[in-house]
Order: structure tokens, then C-alpha cells, then sequence
């Protein structure tokens, strides 16, 4: 996933959902931030530098999966289908799918309008034959597919396991209105990260080079700027803790010290050891990825994973 939203200028003010979700965030008894506040543009370039970290074993091991699985998707997918992939960013690990598959459109939906164009445009030059049809839009609110579209079968492509940073709640909600928007013979191709040994997640979300880091304590800068904040971020640090309750990795900005700051106009205080819990990115062993695809209206049918068993690519067909 990679979806840069544009800073605001003097001319564009700061995004009114911005401002109400980190507002109320602040203002909750427990402070907590929707993870989408992360990707201003330097926030999708550290989350880039993540994917190529060493601890962070998701990006690469679901690319060698799309690499390996080639002939299995061509056999349980099928030709002709229209690919509709949630949240495309770069695409980096699409052409991998779109050779084995040889499908007859794809449809890359992304909420940055500049990005997806760029994107959909290297990719039309690998594929020329291939229709490639953007639709700039938030997946997580109504969409409508291209005409270009109508009458064919489609396989949704949700990779990256983006699907963990929602509420297992929402997660539902997101796979029924996938479910809904391709239709009663589409298929769907996601990736879920799965539960492993506690040290490594913590690893992947808490790198020693400290990317993760930067990548959390660019949220703190981007309220600064864009909302007319002045949270210390030199009094915040990063923290990943692994619940294992809900079974998912947190990542948190911890006040060191008690602090006092303002965003937009709005007063806050944090006791030190308080923290902002900025992130959830939940682990879905084979069973419960199971359980939830069911849940969001899709029957499992065929599931790939590496020898380790990190990370999963599940193949469900529309109930
Ligand atoms: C985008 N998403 C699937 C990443 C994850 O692993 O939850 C975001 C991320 N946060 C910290 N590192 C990566």
C-alpha cells in the first residue's frame, strides 16, 4: 500500500478529516490516531524504506509468493478476468499476478490521483494489450467500477496485508463491500500476515535502524505542520508492543516526560508514560483468516504460504 496524500498549500487548507480524526483522537480518555494519517508523502517514502528493511519480512515474502505461485493462479484463477486491486499505490508486486492471470482489464483503484496515473502509466508500458483503467477513489467508501468493466468476472487484489491495520469489525465491513462492488462471480487474492514468534513481529515493527521509528514520529510532524501543532516530537517516542490478546502488533507514541501542547486551536496534556496508539496491524493465523473471509461474504479455496509460515496469500471465491 501506498497511498501519499497532498500536503496542503497556501492556496489548498488542511484536510478537514485530518483535522476531526486527530482531534478527536487527542480528545479520547485513551488518545489513539487512524493509521491512514500516516502517508504524506515523506510518511509513504519511510513506509517504502520499511518494505525494504531486513526485519520486515512482509513485502518480500508475499513478492516471492506472486513470483512462485504463477502456474497456480493461472490454474485456480483462470484468463479473462477483471483485476481489481484495493489501495494499488506503486503496483510494485501487480505484474507478477497480471502475467500469470492474462487478464482482460485491470482496474487499479488508489485515493492519490497523481500517483495512480503515474503508476498506471509504467504499467501500461509493460502491458500493452492490457486495458488499464484507474479509478482514484478511497476503497473504504462507495466506489463505482469503469463501464469497460461490465460483464466481466473480476478478482479483487488486496495485497500487503492492509486488511490487518482495520478492526477485524471493519475488516468485515471492507471484504462485504468488496464482496458487493465485483459482483456474485468474482474472486478475490489477499494477503494476511500470520501470527509468529513475539520477537520477530516486534522486529518488524521496531527495525534497529529505527525507519519505524521515524516513519511513527512523522505522524507527530505532519500534525505540526499541517494543523498548526506544536507536539514536542523530541518528548515522543516510538514503541511496538505485541497484544496478544487481540493478536495484533501496536505501535504507539510514548510521552517521556508530561507534556503539554496544542493542535488547531485545541489544548492536550499527556502524563508521562501516556501514549497515542497510532497503529494496529493484526495477525490472522489459518484458521481465523479463514473465519474472516467468511465473515466478509467470500469462501476460501486455495491458500499459499512460505516454508516458515510467515505470511499467506488466500484465494476466496464470492458466497
Ligand atoms: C501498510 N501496513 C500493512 C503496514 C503493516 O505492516 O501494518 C504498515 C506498517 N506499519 C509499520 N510498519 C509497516
Amino acid at each position: 500500500m501506498l497511498l501519499t496524500q497532498d500536503a496542503p498549500t497556501a492556496t489548498r487548507p488542511a484536510d478537514p478529516a485530518f483535522l476531526r480524526d486527530i482531534v478527536q483522537g487527542l480528545s479520547a480518555a485513551r488518545k489513539a490516531t487512524p493509521p491512514i494519517w500516516f502517508y504524506d508523502r515523506r510518511g509513504s517514502e519511510l513506509f517504502e524504506d520499511i518494505t525494504n528493511l531486513p526485519e520486515y519480512y512482509p513485502t518480500r515474502t508475499e513478492t516471492a509468493l506472486l513470483q512462485r505461485h504463477g502456474a497456480d493462479f493461472a490454474r485456480a484463477i483462470g484468463r479473462g478476468r477483471a483485476v481489481v486491486e484495493f489501495g494499488a499505490g506503486s503496483a510494485r508486486k501487480t505484474p507478477h499476478l497480471l502475467r500469470a492471470i492474462d487478464p482482460a482489464a485491470y482496474v487499479p483503484i488508489d485515493i492519490s490521483g497523481d500517483f495512480l496515473r503515474a503508476s498506471s502509466s509504467v504499467l501500461a508500458r509493460s502491458f500493452p494489450a492490457l486495458p488499464v483503467l484507474p479509478l482514484v477513489g478511497d476503497f473504504n467508501g462507495p466506489l463505482t467500477l469503469p463501464a469497460q468493466v461490465d460483464g466481466l468476472p473480476r478478482l479483487g487484489f488486496f495485497p500487503g496485508s492492509t486488511i490487518g491495520n482495520m478492526e477485524p469489525s471493519a475488516a468485515v465491513d471492507l471484504l462485504r463491500a468488496m464482496r458487493d462492488l465485483l459482483g456474485d462471480d468474482a474472486m478475490l487474492l489477499i494477503g494476511m500476515d500470520r501470527i509468529k514468534d513475539r520477537d520477530r513481529l516486534i522486529a518488524a515493527y521496531d527495525d534497529a535502524q529505527g525507519v519505524t521509528a521515524a516513519f511513527n514520529l512523522n505522524l507527530a510532524k505532519r500534525i505540526n505542520r499541517e494543523l498548526e501543532g506544536d507536539l514536542p516530537v523530541d518528548g515522543l517516542a516510538h514503541r511496538a508492543i505485541w497484544n496478544d490478546d487481540k493478536a495484533r502488533v501496536e505501535m504507539h507514541l510514548e510521552a517521556i516526560r508530561p507534556l503539554h501542547f496544542h493542535v488547531a486551536g485545541h489544548c492536550f496534556t499527556m502524563a508521562a508514560g501516556e501514549t497515542i496508539h497510532t497503529e494496529s496491524s493484526h495477525k490472522y493465523g489459518p484458521r481465523d483468516a479463514r473465519l474472516l473471509l467468511r465473515a466478509g461474504g467470500w469462501n476460501p479455496v486455495e491458500e499459499w504460504t512460505d516454508a516458515e509460515g510467515l505470511f499467506s496469500l488466500m484465494l476466496a471465491r464470492a458466497s
